[in-house]
């Protein structure tokens, strides 16, 4: 397993058992171990320091502890004799499992699950304001059902939102006989609808951003790819820009967009977003769905896998998942197959790339393939366009430049009255041009056609 470096932190870190469950017949992507090990990195990435381990094969999950109970008493002597005190199952825990364990582990051990640990990684990265509001939310969707201490518990659990939650804090008196978790359910609800209105402010904003890119005409590729398969390396090399880039998992979690050119002085726009990973949590694919949602208006998408990781076909095939999941599926991809300087023979490479659809072998780090990946971009952006035959008036000067922009024309005449142009148009373009594009059989009557 390859250790990560963890962030910068000062307070001590905390000792941290992993508990991974295999059901019959609901096997994951990933093996029962290469989920545990994914989990480590998980855990150390936010922070926490992994003392030990254990698993479990069920039929089905115990209906009150999720694990069996006999294992969860295995579970709270081997944590104690570790001086954990932190547990975290592999799983998403429902509020009942949830309530269940923690009664049984005691007071002295803080229980985690695999999606409050990505939100808490995802608090911590999130640097946008409309990435933090997007994390802050899906906490507190995730906790409000599982409140079962006091607010002090859930503040010290919402990483990025600790210091707003605190602030809110306040509002929390307690009315005639509620008790303090009726007052924190009641300050939390208030929160949540107080970050949607938020949320709703900073994208109409971001919106109006994203209609200024798609004014600028350019086709807009967006890569996308396992969490840490090296996607912001990638963009720094096409674009010769300075991205942040940790060997941490969902060190980006804002979308950049850069402006690459590939050859033939074709240009374009490249935007990096947030890493996928196995079981992402539902509620951050519902908070992050917005931010996902421009992966879909993409014209092609650069699918980054780190080949040089032994469950590289299951991150794809993860990645794929959630790409049908906000409907990305029909954009045409392009696959990186990234870090093949990490491979001990440059054959295997050759030998992987068949597994894969329009793949190419790269190393952004080392810049290998670079050139070719461009290349095959060109290509394949240039295939995405549509061809098109049109008769535009000069009056439409601004339609006459788009082609210009954003189109390859591959034969221009200029008539009386306007000029008729052949060629191709990103596929996005297209209606634009309705009601001016002509069939070759119509090429032949010319002045004519302006005077309308
Ligand atoms: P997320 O933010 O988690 O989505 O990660 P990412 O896909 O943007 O990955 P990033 O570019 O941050 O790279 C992750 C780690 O892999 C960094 O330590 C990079 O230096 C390293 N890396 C990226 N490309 C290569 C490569 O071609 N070869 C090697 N050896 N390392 C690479």
């Amino acid at each position: 397993m390859v250790k990560k470096q963890t962030h910068p932190s000062t307070t001590p870190r905390e000792r941290t058992f992993l508990v991974g469950v295999e059901i019959f017949g609901e096997e994951g992507l990933l093996s029962l171990d290469d989920s545990l090990d994914e989990l480590a990195l998980l855990a150390e990435t936010a922070g926490l320091d992994v003392v030990g381990e254990l698993t479990q094969k069920l039929n089905r999950p115990n209906a009150k502890t999720f694990i069996g109970s006999g294992k969860v008493n295995e579970l709270k002597a081997l944590a104690e004799d570790m001086l954990a005190q932190v547990v975290v199952f592999d799983d998403e825990l429902s509020p009942r499992h949830q309530r269940e364990l923690e009664k049984l582990l005691g007071e002295n051990i803080r229980l985690l699950d695999r999606t409050s640990l990505i939100l808490d990684i995802f608090a911590q990265h999130a640097k946008t304001s409309e990435g933090m509001l997007q994390v802050e939310l899906a906490q507190y969707e995730y906790y409000l059902p599982r409140l079962t201490r006091a607010w002090t518990h859930l503040a010290r659990q919402a990483g990025g939102g600790g210091g707003r939650s605190g602030s809110v804090g306040g509002v929390g008196l307690r009315g005639p006989g509620e008790t303090q978790l009726e007052v924190d359910r009641r300050v939390i609800g208030k929160r949540i609808s107080h970050i949607k209105k938020e949320l709703e402010k900073v994208r109409a904003h971001r919106l109006r951003h994203r209609d200024k890119r798609k004014k600028s005409r350019l086709p807009i590729v967006a890569l996308v790819g396992y969490t840490n398969a090296g996607k912001s390396t990638l963009l720094n090399q096409l674009a010769q820009s300075d991205v942040y880039v940790a060997d941490q998992l969902f060190a980006t979690l804002d979308p950049t967009t850069r402006r690459v050119e590939l050859p033939g002085g074709y240009q374009s726009l490249f935007t990096d977003t947030v890493g996928f990973i196995q079981k992402l949590p539902t509620t951050l694919v519902a908070a992050f769905r917005a931010t996902l949602e421009e992966i879909a208006e993409a014209d092609l998408l650069l699918q980054v896998v780190d080949i040089s990781h032994p469950n590289a076909l299951n991150h794809f095939e993860a990645v794929e998942e959630t790409l049908a999941e906000i409907d990305a599926k029909h954009i045409p991809v392009i696959t990186a197959l990234n870090k093949i300087d990490l491979l001990k023979a440059s054959e295997d490479a050759q030998e992987t790339l068949k597994h894969y659809p329009r793949a190419i072998a790269v190393s952004a780090k080392e810049k290998i393939g670079i050139v070719e990946l461009k290349e095959l971009l060109k290509k394949s952006l240039y295939e995405t366009y549509t061809p098109i035959l049109v008769r535009l008036p000069y009056q439409q000067g601004n339609l006459i430049s788009i082609f210009h922009e954003s189109g390859k024309i591959e034969r221009i005449e200029h008539e009386r009255g306007g000029v008729l142009i052949q060629g191709r148009l990103p596929g996005r373009l297209i209606a634009q041009f309705d009601g001016w594009e002509i069939s070759p059989d119509e090429e032949t009557s010319k002045e004519e056609n302006y005077e309308e």
